[in-house]
């Protein structure tokens, strides 16, 4: 058996700043109240009438990871596009990334778990490198919020947290099995689907019942019960590393750098605080960009190596939770 390794990171956000002051022109929201719940300052929300889509970043941050890989997209094996924004209904990103990259035929898979999508997109790719069924395998996290938010006061409590983006990195083989993902875990409760969806359109309820209710049926608006997530989040949050590191006779206090989903950063904080982590033992960036949802892993993971954050032999640990509910954990040796 191989193991997986990262050779090449990048990422790509929407050039549109919107603060909490912008915001607060189209909601009844504060910047006070918006930092005090979830430490976001700004997020990034693509501008209507520019080409970014959740496929388009995608792909504009794949070219910057296999650049940085030092390979050219014919070196590409197979891709893993997480995302629960995607350009269509169906098909799924990755065959559109696999048309603008003008890759050879390669096979492309669309990962929906959410905010874990980019946890059980590395983990796929991982088991195939594993197998020795490919060598390189890009993985890309991408999300287009922005368009799918209900942007009044009615829909504040959801839409003040999210933001658009995406990230990319290449996997390859690696025959060094002290190196690169150790292990990846990964789980799901789907009694709690409803707490944190979108539930429509959905075969079950179609656009011509959405429009015949004349405005009344809001569903296509995404919905959280916020305080439920919270509470699971840091429970499966904590669990989930600790699995990851138990599995592989580590300890908390191993970690180097721990790089949380950007869900909220009073879960990053929990978890923190909880594991005795000191700050440069924990990266966040959602003050930055907000949740940006299956890309908020690898946006993060991409500036914490950018900034020299993370060093060679060092212990990386990745770990999510979000609707479903998902949640995984992935430990690299850097
Ligand atoms: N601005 C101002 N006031 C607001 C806003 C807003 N944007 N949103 C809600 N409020 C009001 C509510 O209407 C409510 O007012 P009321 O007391 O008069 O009824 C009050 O603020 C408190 O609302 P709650 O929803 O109870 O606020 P809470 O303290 O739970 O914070 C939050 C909400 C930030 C969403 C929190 O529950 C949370 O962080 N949950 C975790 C969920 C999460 O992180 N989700 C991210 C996506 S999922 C994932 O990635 C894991």
């Amino acid at each position: 058996m191989y193991n997986s390794k990262i050779i090449g990171l990048g990422y790509y956000l929407p050039e549109n700043k919107v603060t909490n002051a912008d915001l607060s022109k189209i909601m009844d929201t504060n910047d006070a109240w918006i930092q005090e719940r979830t430490g976001i300052k700004e997020r990034r929300w693509i501008k209507k009438g520019t080409e970014d889509t959740s496929a388009v970043m995608g792909a504009k941050a794949a070219k910057i990871a296999i650049e940085r890989a030092n390979l050219t997209k014919d070196d590409i094996d197979f891709l893993v596009f997480a995302t629960l924004s995607p350009d269509y209904f169906f098909p799924g990103c990755g065959v559109q990334v696999q048309d603008m990259l003008e890759m050879s035929t390669i096979g492309a898979i669309d990962i929906r778990n959410q905010c874990s999508g980019f946890i059980y997109a590395m983990s796929t790719a991982d088991q195939f490198i594993k197998t020795g069924m490919y060598k390189n395998i890009l993985v890309i996290g991408a999300e287009y919020h922005s368009n799918g938010l209900d942007k009044t006061t009615r829909g504040r409590g959801v839409s003040v947290i999210f933001g658009d983006g995406a990230g990319a990195c290449v996997l390859t083989r690696t025959e060094d099995n002290t190196k690169g993902i150790l292990s990846s875990h990964l789980h799901s409760e789907g009694k709690y689907a409803e707490k944190l969806m979108v539930k429509s359109p959905s075969i079950k309820h179609w656009v011509p019942e959405i429009i015949a209710s004349k405005g009344e049926d809001i569903s296509y608006f995404p919905y959280m019960d916020g305080q439920f997530v919270f509470k699971n989040a840091v429970t499966r949050f904590s669990q989930v590393i600790l699995e990851g590191l138990e599995k592989n006779n580590l300890k908390t206090s191993d970690i180097d750098m721990l790089i949380p989903h950007q869900a909220n950063l009073r879960i990053s904080q929990f978890v923190q605080r909880k594991f005795g982590l000191s700050d440069d033992q924990v990266f966040n960036n959602i003050m930055k960009y907000g949740n940006t949802t299956a890309a908020s892993i690898i946006i993060a993971l991409t500036e914490a190596w950018e900034q020299q954050k993370i060093k060679e032999n060092n212990l990386v640990v990745l770990a999510a939770f979000g609707s479903g509910f998902t949640w995984g954990s992935v430990i690299i040796r850097w």
